[in-house]
């Protein structure tokens, strides 16, 4: 099949596409997503084929309005009310109790919930209208590689087993979306940290709880593609946390094991080593997470390129956007952290 990329003046002509069961990769404000009609079982089952995707993990559900919602769930509580004022379009993933027989059995998994989101997107949210029809969307990854924050990436990943893509360049947040169980309305959990918060939604809803599976990582968390494994490059990923004396000598460690480095940090730590042939991704000046989160997945992609054989990565404080960025790049880095007495 050929993999046809689309400018956001083609929007039409992908739209038909989703109709006749096809699949189009489209951009949101975090990554993109592999979209495909959400009524249509065989359109779904399309979707983890293409992706590789374990069959028990749900796919979210991107919508073009907050009130076509209440067409497609049990109950809209009233925090939910209140988040998809404050935060839809934007990157919110809410969990609703899912009406039974409107969208397509394997959307939700077995699930009696579903995912749902409004991207902030133009050209998407046209697709969507265009399409006249819900769209799942899973991040537009082989499942187990970074997720996608341009079409390239999207084209890399899936060219030949997908009918489209839709380009709208580079995504913004860069990271996937907050994903949050408001199935017990009392209770509001973040199942996977993301775009927005927690203190950003505990500032509209009051007290948020975190999946504590996210916490200590041994059980299964109750978002089921967090059990998996995420987020990782070819070549393996070490975190090193310390000053520069510290990234020397972790860089002088793995060349001594004969492996070529391949630097993903912030401008200053990078320009350290610039009189050494050492292949390096910038991520951004000094102490700018968004920034950072913003070029992550590229980053993790870069080095597939060149000839690193090792990615030695840089932490970020765990607070705000740095959750989000720190849950990521501790996937892909199998936890694994440069030792100081290596
Ligand atoms: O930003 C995003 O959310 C991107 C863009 C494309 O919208 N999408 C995305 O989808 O990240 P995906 O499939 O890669 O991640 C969806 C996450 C998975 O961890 C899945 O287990 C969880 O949401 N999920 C989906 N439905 C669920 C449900 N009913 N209950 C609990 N977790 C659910
Ligand atoms: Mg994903």
């Amino acid at each position: 099949m050929e993999t046809k990329v689309f400018q956001t003046s083609e929007i039409k002509e992908a739209a038909a596409l989703i109709k006749q069961g096809e699949l189009i990769s489209f951009p949101t404000e975090t990554v993109y997503g592999l979209g495909a009609d959400a009524k249509n079982e065989q359109a779904v089952q399309k979707v983890y084929q293409a992706k590789g995707r374990p069959s028990d993990n749900p796919l979210i559900v991107h919508v073009a309005s907050k009130e076509e919602v209440v067409d497609y769930v049990k109950e809209i509580p009233e925090v939910a009310e209140t988040l998809m004022n404050h935060f839809w379009p934007g990157p919110l993933t809410l969990i609703f109790k899912v009406k039974e027989g409107v969208f397509a059995n394997t959307v939700t998994a077995g699930l009696d919930s579903v995912a749902i989101r409004m991207p902030d997107n133009e050209a998407t949210l046209i697709l969507i209208k265009e399409a006249n029809t819900p769209l799942v969307g899973p991040s537009a990854n082989t499942s187990g590689k970074p997720s996608p924050t341009m079409a390239l990436h999207v084209y890399h990943d899936l060219k030949g087993k997908i009918a489209g893509i839709l380009d709208d360049g580079e995504t913004g947040v860069g990271l996937e979306s907050t994903v949050l169980d408001i199935t017990d309305p009392k209770n509001p959990t973040i199942l996977r940290p993301g775009g927005i918060s927690k203190a950003e939604l505990e500032k509209e809803i009051g007290f948020v709880t975190v999946d504590q599976h996210l916490v200590s990582s041994d059980e299964t968390p109750k978002a089921p593609g967090m059990k998996y494994k995420h987020y990782s490059p070819n070549e393996p990923v070490i975190i090193v946390d310390g000053d520069q004396q510290l990234w020397q000598n972790a860089v002088n460690h793995y060349q001594s094991l004969g492996e070529k480095i391949g630097l993903m940090a912030n401008d200053e730590i990078i320009a350290g080593f610039s009189n050494q042939d050492i292949e390096s991704f910038s991520l951004g000046e000094k102490g700018n997470i968004q920034t950072a989160s913003h070029r992550m997945y590229a980053g993790l992609r870069h080095f597939e390129k060149t000839k690193a054989t090792i990615i030695l990565a840089e932490p970020y404080p765990e607070n705000g956007l740095g959750i989000a960025y720190m849950n990521r790049l501790k996937k892909s880095a199998a936890n694994q952290y440069y030792q100081k007495n290596e």
